[in-house]
């Protein structure tokens, strides 16, 4: 690939989706997606099962054909511009079959050819991928005797053979031990760092807070959410709310607390003396509630904004039942 193919515009995004539906037959599995994956990022994709993330994400990897709507990866359509869009991406599916009975050298020697690289290169490209993914000691190995958490990274060594600049990773860490789990996140870290953009999908939220630097919520084919990690924290959330601590048991206090002009609501903590106090902006601010809280005789030892956690943003965005 040439060095004039590779380059994006500045800022531009490295994935737009823009009014795409899909549906299998009559079942809309796609209602309307919109969103944005910024480039050189690691982008969560997360949504229930049965949300549609593989089908937008089959999309992007141009595996599916969009049927309204339009999808862009570094600016090129993937309805017209395929080729390019490939050349430039590498997708891992959810599941994938392995030829167990190849070494992992082997394995990934194949796929090498199968990508056209010329045999000149290819010894140091797969000593590359294999250092990346820490597989560097297992190249003799039969793919047949490697726990799932190493066949995980030799799948992920096989499309990184490439050199894409945007990997799409369906569902990777399902059915890991948690220090598989880990160790495959340290990988995507190390990707990243290296200008790559990688987007991870997962239908569990709280898998993926450390590690990404934005997200996207789905929820039967439509999307919920999309932006940053705090941003998700606060997002919908009624009215401001701030945790606050006192010194002593707040008992009655918090009855005459919640009395005053403009507190919305004072809400135990479960496991924690503390409580959660919501107000409504247009009556107090953060210096209000910390007045009346002390006008009520508590003595604050700790106040400071309060954050939704992170499976109940996860809640509040999806729907109940199962699809
Ligand atoms: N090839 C297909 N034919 C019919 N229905 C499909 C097909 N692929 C996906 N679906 C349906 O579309 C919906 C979204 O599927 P999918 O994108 O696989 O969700 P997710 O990856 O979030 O679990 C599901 O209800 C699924 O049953
Ligand atoms: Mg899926």
């Amino acid at each position: 690939m040439t060095s004039t193919e590779k380059q994006s515009e500045p800022n531009q995004p490295a994935v737009v989706l823009r009014g795409v539906q899909h549906s299998f037959r009559k079942f809309k599995a796609l209602v309307d997606i919109n969103f944005d994956v910024p480039a050189q990022s690691l982008h969560g994709f997360v949504g229930p099962n049965g949300a549609g993330k593989t089908t937008v994400l089959k999309l992007i990897c141009t595996l599916l054909k969009p049927q309204t709507g339009k999808v862009e990866v570094f600016g090129r359509d993937v309805a017209t511009d395929y080729l390019a869009v490939r050349r430039r991406l590498g997708f891992m599916p959810d599941h994938f079959s392995m030829y167990r009975q190849m070494t992992v050298y082997e394995y990934l020697d194949f796929f090498a050819a199968a990508y056209g690289l010329p045999v000149e290169t290819r010894t140091k490209v797969l000593d590359d991928v294999l250092e990346l993914t820490d597989m560097g000691g297992r190249r003799t190995d039969l793919i047949n005797g490697l726990s799932r958490g190493m066949q995980q990274r030799v799948g992920l060594a096989r499309v990184l053979v490439n050199d894409p600049d945007i990997l799409l990773l369906d569902e990777p860490a399902s059915g890991l031990d948690p220090r598989a789990r880990i160790e495959l996140m340290d990988v995507l870290r190390a990707l990243r760092s290296m200008g790559k953009t990688i987007i991870i999908s997962s239908h569990i939220l709280s898998e993926l807070a450390e590690l990404c630097d934005s997200v996207t919520i789905i929820d039967r084919g439509t999307i919920r959410y999309c932006g940053t990690m705090p941003g998700l924290l606060d997002h919908q959330a009624e009215y401001p709310t701030y945790r606050l601590t006192s010194a002593e048991p707040l008992n009655g206090l918090r009855d005459k607390l919640s009395k005053s002009a403009g507190i919305m609501s004072v809400e135990e903590i479960e496991g924690s003396p503390d409580v959660r106090v919501a107000f409504d902006p247009e009556q107090l601010d953060s210096n209000g509630v910390l007045r009346a809280a002390m006008d009520a005789g508590i003595t604050v030892t700790g106040f400071s904004r309060a954050q939704r956690h992170l499976n109940q943003a996860f809640m509040d965005l999806t729907e109940k039942g199962v699809r």
